[in-house]
């Protein structure tokens, strides 16, 4: 293993039990907005403002296309951190109606080899309430700010959806945009709500009850073209995008490891970019996509831009690559435009689409 990213801060940390790791990374960074001098010299060399990378999508203006993936901070407490590390917008939770403790540890495990997680977490979670006291401290935020939403372990599946309910309910109007998490492997039952009745039932039901625009995050285990035929459904009943991918069951991928949880971060990547290649082909132009799954460098963050991605995400890389892994992505994201002679984000979005200038741009 290399540790080029950050040798010395990874050397410590990858000591320590992942989980650990990232309990002491999360108190480290939530120290950070009571140290200004520290946080706006990393804002400084971190955050990436340049007018070129930044487009208006959901209404909202997003600074620039990398933002950080659900699961990271679950519980919205290091959202001053995560903008001054340069991430252009963040995906907070998955949160569940009321706090959970998740699966027994140990549930997280790293592969350095192969630059990949495996997390069997199970949405532990301090609940909705929590989450709502710590928006309304953070309002008005910087960037913007989405909140991943999942049903507790004890609801029956067949209840999922007064779930999802109760949280629209509580977060509404706290935050810019929602994600219908049905794609954790982590909750028994969960992923069979990718099916249309019943995320149709769920969105036009949601829609009823909330204005603030909704996602749905899929699975990559998904046949790409199946999760183009329920991507298509999901637009059709409201949704305004679609988040590809979660992470993957396909086991094959990290052979010798335990068959329990999701596998993310470089073992994901291709099977990520396929979906979002079947998805792109269906929708492109009609939603928002935003890919996720073994990001860890520009040229990746651009492939999915051209192929159709508005917008991208990762977790995994910033465990492998460090905390400046957003900054070094979305610099290298301008020196990929020039190279291409592109002058914005808004127009490498799509380019390696056929015939993407007469399908319009997203909204
Ligand atoms: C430790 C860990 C926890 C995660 N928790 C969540 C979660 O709560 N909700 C969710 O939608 N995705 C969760 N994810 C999935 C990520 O958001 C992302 O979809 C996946 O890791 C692929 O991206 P990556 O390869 O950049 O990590 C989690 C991933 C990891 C590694």
């Amino acid at each position: 293993v290399s540790f080029s990213g950050y040798p010395l801060l990874s050397r410590l940390l990858f000591r320590l039990d992942p989980e650990t790791a990232h309990r002491a990374t999360l108190s480290l960074l939530r120290l950070l907005p009571y140290l200004p001098p520290l946080r706006s010299t990393l804002a400084k060399r971190w955050q990436v403002r340049d007018a070129r990378l930044s487009q208006k999508l959901l209404g909202l203006r997003f600074p620039g296309p990398l933002g950080l993936a659900a699961g990271f901070d679950k519980d919205g407490r290091v959202v001053p951190a995560m903008t001054a590390l340069g991430f252009s917008f963040l995906e907070l939770g998955t949160v569940t109606p009321v706090g959970q403790p998740g699966n027994p540890r140990p549930r997280l495990f790293r592969y350095p080899e192969q630059a990949s997680l495996r997390n069997a977490l199970g949405f532990n979670n301090q609940g909705g309430e929590a989450l709502s006291r710590r928006l309304k401290a953070l309002h008005p935020w910087s960037v913007p700010l989405g909140v991943n939403l999942g049903r507790n372990k004890t609801t029956p599946p067949e209840r999922a959806a007064d779930d999802y309910y109760a949280l629209l309910e509580r977060l509404d109007g706290l935050c810019d945009y929602f994600v219908i998490n049905v794609s954790s492997p982590n909750t028994p039952g969960l992923r069979e709500m990718q099916e249309e009745r019943a995320l149709g039932d769920l969105l036009r039901e949601a829609r009823r009850r909330s204005s603030t625009p909704l996602l749905v995050k899929l699975s990559p285990d998904l046949a790409p073209a199946r999760a183009a035929e329920l991507a298509e459904a999901v637009v059709e009943a409201g949704a305004i995008g679609v988040l590809l991918t979660n992470t993957t069951i396909d086991y094959g991928l990290l052979p010798g490891a335990p068959e329990v949880g999701g596998l993310s971060g470089r073992v994901l990547r291709e099977r990520s970019f396929a979906t979002l290649q079947a998805v792109a082909k269906r929708l492109y132009g009609r939603c928002i996509l935003v890919s996720i799954g073994g990001i860890d460098s520009a040229e990746e963050a651009y492939r999915r831009l051209r192929a159709g991605a508005s917008l991208v995400q990762l977790y995994s890389a910033l465990v492998f690559e460090g905390p400046g892994v957003a900054a070094r992505i979305q610099r290298g994201l301008l020196e990929l435009l020039d190279r291409d002679g592109l002058g914005s984000i808004a127009a490498a979005v799509g380019a390696d689409l056929p015939a993407a200038g007469s399908r319009g741009a997203p909204r």
